[in-house]
């Protein structure tokens, strides 16, 4: 049966291996957030490079987000073909045709009555993009946040003396808008403990209160800082200088954020992302199932197996091992259905073209939705 036929079936006419959300469990976790972000008083700007997809995003609008974030051109082209209006490029974007891309949609969006963001860090990336927008180009037309690099090590500038020098020059252009500063530190999000997090948190909030006091003192001040991931989002919105949130992964979980120590003041989210697989080969030692690594990413390890009796081992690139976490283990028979929690969810998701949701749980439940994976791919 094709994907697209499923809408009512049961959960044991979705083909092996595919992915599976559990609808109930993810709109638990849109819930919590939002309901997080408005008692904290900051805004919910979901990463969308996570589930890539445009009716989820619309989901996250419709709760209360301001809009979402994306990595790439290419996924906010994809996400404004299916209705998003509102995307920070949360990214750096420095080659001229892809730019012209950026102007395009800034102005496409514009037209809509939308609003396009983007991040820079270097003098050829502002020069590049008021190339690409152009003389006549709408005033204030795109939004740019200066990402400052707050220990993650990657882009952005390295001090506050370089954020002002930046914010002075988009400042000059009648066609950007500075919006303010970009500040995420994605290795903090998977420190293990609380504390360990919380230390590298004050670090990145020291750096940042420092960017932010350089530019009120330059007469530019940050409209708005903007960062954050599932890690560490209390961190920030308790801050009083973050306004806006940018975790992505809390919408469907994965094993790898299942491993670190529970924060207290956030709220806890559930595996809604599952890979519905089933055994095709069993012997003495164990038992071997339809998902390999085409079909989940194991840069963050390997998926569990529900119920928790089942350890996954790399089979290859379609084959998964499963052996007894213990000697008393059972092992399962051939053409028993198990349901992996994926080690990473976000490029899980890019190996997709769908999402199957399911309402009522994966034993029980009924295809509700066949959830297009719109960016999928979408890599420049
Ligand atoms: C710039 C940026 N913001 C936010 C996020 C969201 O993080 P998470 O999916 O861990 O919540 C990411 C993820 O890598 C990111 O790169």
């Amino acid at each position: 049966m094709s994907t697209s036929d499923l809408t009512g079936q049961g959960v044991d006419a979705i083909d092996t291996p595919a992915l599976v959300l559990d609808l109930d469990a993810m709109e638990r976790n849109l819930a919590r957030m939002q309901d997080f972000a408005k008692a904290h008083g900051v805004r919910l700007r979901p990463h969308a490079k996570m589930h890539k997809s445009a009716a989820l995003a619309l989901l996250q609008m419709q709760a209360g987000a301001v809009g979402v974030c994306v990595q790439k051109t290419s996924e906010a082209q994809a996400l404004a073909a299916s209705g998003v209006n509102n995307i920070f490029i949360s990214n750096e974007v420095i080659a001229p045709h892809k730019l012209q891309r950026v102007a395009a949609l800034a102005t496409e969006l514009h037209a809509r009555g939308g609003r396009l963001a983007i991040a820079v860090d270097s003098l050829q990336g502002v020069q590049g993009l008021t190339h690409a927008l152009g003389h006549a180009a709408t005033d204030s037309l795109i939004d740019v946040f200066v990402e400052l690099d707050v220990g993650h090590g990657r882009c952005g500038v390295a001090s506050p003396e370089a954020a002002v020098r930046l914010a002075r020059v988009i400042a000059r252009h009648s066609a950007l808008r500075f919006a303010g500063l970009q500040a995420y530190h994605g290795r903090a999000q998977h420190l293990r403990s609380v504390p360990e997090r919380h230390a590298a948190f004050a670090a990145v909030l020291a750096l940042v209160q420092a960017a932010c006091a350089a530019l009120q003192a330059a007469g530019l001040p940050a409209a708005l800082v903007t960062g954050a991931g599932t890690g560490t989002f209390a961190l920030e919105a308790a801050s009083g200088v973050y306004g806006e949130l940018q975790a992505g992964s809390y919408l469907f979980m994965d094993a790898d954020y299942a491993r670190n120590e529970a924060d207290p003041a956030q709220p806890q989210f559930e595996h809604a992302l599952f890979l519905k697989t089933q055994v095709m080969s069993v012997c003495a030692s164990h038992a071997v199932c339809d998902a390999g690594h085409k079909s989940h990413a194991i840069d963050s390890g390997l998926p569990r197996v529900l119920g928790g009796a089942l350890e996954y081992v790399n089979g290859g690139d379609e084959h998964g091992i499963l052996r007894g976490c213990n000697s008393d283990a059972k092992l399962p028979a051939i053409g028993d259905v198990l349901w992996l929690i994926p080690g990473h969810c976000d490029p899980t998701v890019n190996l997709h073209d769908v999402l199957v949701g399911v309402r009522g749980g994966l034993q029980q439940g009924l295809v509700e939705q066949v959830i297009r994976v719109d960016a999928r791919g979408a890599l420049a």
